[in-house]
């Protein structure tokens, strides 16, 4: 089954297959022209517009789209939205949350994914979320993955997501837990 996935960035396309590897679904990048535009208040709505987008290039097409991003508790769940442009470089992202944690004593802090699926009409057949607890690292650690990753403690281990393997950050990340999630509900349309 081939279902386009909304994102314009390849690397995001091989990571949700890698996770979805063993399943029965492909996923693909959307038609040309694909250009959304996340002007929502919640993860839910983003995600939602950001099918809706795909579907509209990719017409007759099953469309799935995700949004996510980090909310930190003691900056009341920022960068939360606004994750992607909370500053210039992801480096700069990474000196604000540090220096902006800097006061506090309560470093909790959670990744969430929220995933919306499209039939071939372009009606929401599911809606999955994942969350990843964690805390916010005084330094940062790690070479792997991408944005928060080196600055992101994951609960019950001492290690940043930075310092995991992908394999194993594609078995705990909140991207994973929705996917497993929405994989399910897909499963029971065959
Ligand atoms: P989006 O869901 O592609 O809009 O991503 C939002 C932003 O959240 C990204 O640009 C990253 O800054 C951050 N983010 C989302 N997921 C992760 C992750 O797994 N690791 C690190 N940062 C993430």
């Amino acid at each position: 089954m081939k279902i386009v996935f909304a994102t314009g960035n390849p690397h995001k396309l091989q990571e949700i297959n890698e996770i979805s590897n063993g399943s029965a679904v492909e996923f693909v990048l959307p038609n040309e022209g694909f250009n959304p535009e996340e002007n929502g208040s919640t993860f839910e709505e983003n995600s939602l517009i950001k099918a809706q987008e795909a579907f509209r290039v990719s017409t007759g097409m099953m469309c799935l789209a995700d949004d996510s991003g980090l909310c930190v508790e003691a900056l009341n769940g920022a960068p939360g939205l606004h994750s992607a442009r909370y500053a210039g470089t992801q480096q700069e992202k990474i000196d604000k949350i540090l220096s902006e944690l800097a006061p506090h004593t309560n470093r909790k802090a959670k990744f969430i994914c929220v995933m919306t699926l499209l039939d071939t009409d372009g009606e929401v057949l599911h809606v999955s979320k994942g969350e990843c607890q964690g805390e916010i690292a005084k330094s940062q650690s790690g070479k792997n993955g991408f944005g928060y990753d080196p600055v992101f403690i994951v609960e019950g281990t001492n290690l940043t997501m930075a310092d995991m393997s992908e394999d194993v950050k594609n078995k705990i990340s909140h991207r994973a837990k929705a996917l497993s999630d929405m994989l399910s509900f897909i499963e029971t349309l065959k």
